[in-house]
């Protein structure tokens, strides 16, 4: 480490700052904030002993003759000091400071680039809002009174990662520091195994993590456990925090019913246990995707729920292929529909009468039963209709393939997509120029 990071108490310290100038200006001010006794020496006013029993000082002078007497009696007097902009002259940096009182986060590039420690200032500020303040004052006073009551480490921690992941920031945030205070209060006083826990139901989004909603950003990373179906990329995976459990409870291509029943035990068994607990899925939970029988399980079994929709492949598929499911003129309706249903068969004759009633066709899950799926759509919509088949869409893997629809199945075997697929019908396949179409897939697997 270049620097040795720290936090100075400089409550009634004596501090001097040379200059005159805004800088200066600054950073008496910033002393000051902190409770030092702050002296003032013009530039041309300093003379050598000047910084006799200071703590510290900073040589905002500008004044390459003033810099070098200050260092030089700093450093004989083993006074820190800082002179501005020139770092062999600095015993200390200033850190670029997100401040939400009494939360201090400083962040220093050791002075490589001042333009990153404030641009990751910018972002910092933006996930730490304001109710961070009232929320780690809370934490600090909930923390004193624990340790007042003899309570354990261990249920210490707990309490903590319960209000962590509690509702008291949203609102704090929202304003409703009452309520805020009221529940975590409530928390503050139950033991472990008094807890309610949670299941969160939520959207895993196609695939890019990018496309993950704040809301399940915000879960992921507060969950205790994470159950995850088998479609979810590792990238997204990425967001749970550190204490989190990931569970792999996937199975592609469809789930026996005792498995899903074992998933649905597991959750309720873990949220009255007082977790909190995230059930991950791909797309949106509730697009075939077994999200709405948990969901009615869940209540039925008196567990708290929470539901968080999820970007579905059925849009971000296409879109991420260019491939516009509405375009004036061309299409104005759109249906989707399973290609694999219980019994992992395809019901053509709801297919098809959806096909004849829209303008686009999406199909999920079309693999198993490809051929026999185009086949039926072919005599009944035309095997000119343009088609397209679109794997693992928003992922570095993505890949799509164009045919018309009595030659998709053959094309989509040729080029051997691999599950997950989804494929679309209507004349919006070949709507778009195909230059334009290259430069968007392009461009999309550049920024996952
Ligand atoms: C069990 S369904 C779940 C759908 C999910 N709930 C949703 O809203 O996207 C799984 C099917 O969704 C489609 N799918 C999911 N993610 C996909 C992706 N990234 N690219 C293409 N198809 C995808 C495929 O048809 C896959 O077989």
């Amino acid at each position: 480490m270049r620097y040795y990071p720290t936090f100075l108490d400089l409550q009634g310290q004596r501090c001097i700052v040379l200059g005159e100038g805004e800088l200066a200006a600054a950073k008496v001010k910033d002393l000051r904030d902190a409770g030092a006794e702050v002296e003032e020496i013009g530039s041309a006013d300093y003379r050598p002993g000047d910084l006799a029993g200071a703590r510290l000082v900073v040589d905002a002078s500008g004044d390459l003759e003033v810099n070098k007497a200050t260092w030089a009696e700093a450093e004989a007097a083993g006074i820190l000091v800082n002179v501005v902009d020139v770092p062999e002259k600095c015993r200390f940096i200033a850190p670029a400071i997100v401040h939400r009182e009494p939360l201090l986060v400083a962040i220093s590039t050791s002075g490589e680039s001042p333009f990153l420690a404030s641009a990751l200032r910018a972002r910092l500020e933006r996930i730490l809002g304001a109710e961070w303040g009232p929320f780690t004052a809370l934490v600090g006073a909930v923390r004193r009174r624990l340790r007042a009551r003899g309570v354990p480490l261990h249920d210490q921690l707990k309490t903590y990662q319960r209000l962590l992941a509690s509702d008291v920031l949203s609102l704090y945030r929202a304003g409703a520091a009452e309520e805020a205070e009221r529940v975590a209060d409530l928390i503050a006083s139950q033991s472990g195994s008094e807890r309610p826990g949670r299941v969160a139901l939520v959207g895993a989004g196609p695939g890019d993590p990018g496309l993950l909603t704040v809301a399940a950003q915000e879960l992921l990373w507060r969950a205790d456990l994470v159950l995850h179906d088998a479609l979810v990329s590792p990238a997204t995976l990425a967001c749970c925090g550190p204490q989190a459990k990931l569970v792999d409870v996937g199975k592609r291509g469809g789930r026996r019913q005792t498995e899903q029943d074992s998933i649905t035990a597991r959750l309720i068994q873990e949220a009255r246990a007082g977790r909190e607990v995230v059930r991950l899925k791909g797309g949106d939970p509730f697009v075939f995707g077994r999200g709405g029988e948990e969901l009615a399980d869940l209540v039925a079994a008196g567990i708290d729920v929470v539901v968080v929709p999820g970007v579905s492949s059925v849009m971000a598929g296409p879109a991420a292929a260019g491939i516009p499911l509405t375009l004036r003129d061309v299409a104005a309706t759109v249906g989707f529909t399973t290609g694999r249903v219980a019994d992992g068969g395809a019901d053509l004759e709801a297919i098809v009468r959806l096909a004849e009633a829209v303008d686009t066709l999406v199909v999920l899950m079309p693999l198993a039963n490809l051929d026999a799926l185009t086949a039926a759509l072919a005599t009944s919509v035309g095997p000119d209709r343009p088609a397209a088949a679109v794997a693992a869409a928003t992922t570095p893997e993505q890949r799509v393939v164009r045919a018309k629809l009595g030659g998709i199945a053959a094309v989509t075997r040729a080029e051997g997509l691999e599950a997950p697929v989804l494929l679309v019908v209507g004349e919006v396949v070949d709507a778009l120029p195909k230059g334009r179409l290259d430069h968007l897939i392009s461009h999309l697997q550049r920024t996952v």
